[in-house]
């Protein structure tokens, strides 16, 4: 059984995603241990608890520092024993201490086809926004494993979504989600339960 903990800071429409893949039986032989939240009022938090997910709020605000908060963030998710840690949209760095405790453990959905629109400044809206500026016909979502960067981590799945005339941000946020994150998510998670995943050189080999 892959133990997961899912990372959220919003609206949640990957984690439900994902608590759909695995009702349907779409990912296999997993479970979510634990939603953790760095914002107490994120729906991702109602869609938890909905079904039935023990969901939590670690939020850096209610820390004096961020090496405290960065501690305690570690702490916490360790003593959910999870085997993967799941980014669905969280807007929080990770911790370096918990990349390397956690290394190649930790994957991340970004918007867009890295390395299109990514990096620092590069989440949410934002990354619609910059494609929409560059004129770019084609953009998409990547899955990925978290390393020291941002968006630098070996890449697990990528696809790809047209860009449509009259494409407002919003409008191809939701493209985006639809066609590309909610189906890559699950896909990679059940790779993972499956053993199909390793990372040799800094890259992904998927076997059959
Ligand atoms: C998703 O589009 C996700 O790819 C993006 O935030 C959104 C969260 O939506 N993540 C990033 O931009 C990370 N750099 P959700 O809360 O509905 O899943």
């Amino acid at each position: 059984m892959l133990k997961l903990a899912v990372c959220v800071s919003g609206g949640g429409t990957n984690l439900q995603a994902i608590m759909d893949a695995i009702d349907s039986g779409a990912i296999t032989d997993t479970s979510i241990e634990v939603v953790i939240s760095n914002n107490k009022d994120a729906y991702a938090l109602e869609r938890a608890k909905a079904h039935g997910i023990h969901a939590i709020c670690i939020s850096p605000k209610d820390y004096e520092s961020r090496a405290a908060f960065n501690e305690d963030f570690l702490a916490q998710l360790n003593s959910y024993h999870v085997d993967l840690v799941v980014l669905a949209g969280f807007l929080v760095v990770i911790p370096e201490q918990m990349i390397k405790e956690y290394r190649n453990r930790i994957i991340n959905i970004h918007p867009s086809l890295i390395p299109s629109f990514c990096g620092t400044g590069y989440y949410g809206l934002k990354v619609h926004e910059g494609a929409l500026a560059r004129g770019v016909k084609i953009t998409g979502a990547t899955v990925h494993f978290v390393d020291e960067g941002t968006d630098t981590g070996p890449i697990i799945l990528q696809k790809a979504v047209a860009v449509q005339e009259g494409d407002t941000p919003e409008i191809l946020q939701r493209r985006v989600m639809e066609e590309a994150e909610w189906k890559i998510m699950p896909q990679a998670i059940d790779l993972i339960a499956r053993g199909k995943v390793s990372v040799v050189d800094g890259h992904v080999k998927i076997s059959e």
